[in-house]
């Protein structure tokens, strides 16, 4: 048996289309949905993340603006700016790109962005939301991975979804999503992570798995049920000589084992990572109307 690949690239791009005309609709009405990117420092990763968050505004319509600070910045500086955002009319969404400098705490930040400008959903009032059935906003990742798992035919309603990792970005807040009495959730979640004894006894049972341990190729094959989807969240690099790069990017998945077992699988890249700047999008959207 060899999976079904599911797209992350052409889902993305679909969403997008629906978001671009969803736009268009609002600047019609003089609303125009505006994400404000806030960069501390020169972390080269963290340029590149932001500078594609830019990319994909325009793409679909929206104003974006990047705020550029050095990296000596004060927490109390950061905090001033982030006040200034939070009731400036123009500014729909607040994006702080994380991870910031040692000596500003991410928490204090965090908690800072006004909750209907949270478009990354980390916000303690938004996670509670979450859990309470009631949210503002999704995080990004699990809902590309949720939307993902809908667009693909594998509704998770009814199924037993194995979540391998449990962090505040991905897991946890993925878990309280599709344990939700409501349409596109409805699940029956376990979740993995390093003090679990035996994380295949669980993913053999999954129908749905989905790995964000944030390690190369862990979930192999034989740790599958044969015919289950997985949604692979992990980016990781690998050193490989053969790339003119010297490296390759690999999932927590190792595809090559896992396909040949799975109904449906996503790639890496371009499965959930194109799915992630597409749900800050639709975020933004949802900000703009709030
Ligand atoms: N595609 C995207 O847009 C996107 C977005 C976010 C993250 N990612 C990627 O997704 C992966 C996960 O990200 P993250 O931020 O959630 O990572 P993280 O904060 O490092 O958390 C990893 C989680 O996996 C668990 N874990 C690690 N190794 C494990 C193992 N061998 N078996 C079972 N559980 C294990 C850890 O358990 P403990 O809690 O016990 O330590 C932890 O809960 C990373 O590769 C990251 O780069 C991709």
């Amino acid at each position: 048996m060899s999976a079904s690949i599911i797209d992350g690239k052409q889902i993305a791009s679909e969403i997008k289309d629906e978001i671009r005309d969803d736009v268009a609709r609002l600047r019609a009405r003089g609303i125009v949905p505006k994400l404000v990117a806030v960069l501390v420092g020169e972390n080269p990763a963290s340029q590149v993340y932001v500078r594609n968050k830019g990319i994909a505004c325009r793409d679909v319509g929206m104003d974006h603006e990047t705020i550029n600070l050095p990296s000596e910045t004060t927490q109390g500086a950061l905090l001033s700016l982030i006040e200034k955002l939070n009731v400036d009319q123009s500014t729909s969404g607040i994006l702080v790109q994380l991870p910031l400098p040692k000596h500003i705490n991410e928490n204090s930040i965090i908690h800072a962005i006004n909750p209907a400008k949270d478009v990354d959903c980390f916000h303690p009032s938004n996670v509670g939301r979450i859990s309470t059935g009631d949210p503002l906003f999704l995080p990004c990742t699990p809902a590309g991975c949720q939307e993902l798992l809908l667009r693909s035919g594998n509704d998770p309603a009814g199924k037993h979804v194995v979540i391998v990792g449990r962090s505040n970005i991905v897991g946890k807040p993925l878990a309280n999503m599709l344990i939700q009495k409501t349409n596109g959730a409805n699940a029956t979640v376990t979740i993995c992570h390093t003090g679990t004894r035996d994380v295949a006894f669980f993913t053999k049972q999954a129908d749905i798995v989905v790995a964000a341990a944030g390690k190369a190729e862990v979930i192999t094959g034989d740790m599958l049920k044969s015919g289950c989807a997985v949604i692979d969240v992990g980016i990781n690099r690998l050193k490989d000589e053969s790339k003119k790069s010297g490296y390759r990017l690999v999932g927590d998945v190792h595809f090559e084992s896992a396909k040949d077992v799975a109904g449906a699988i996503t790639p890496v890249p371009g499965g959930v990572g194109p799915m992630t700047i597409v749900m800050l999008l639709k975020n933004t959207m949802k900000a703009a109307q709030i």
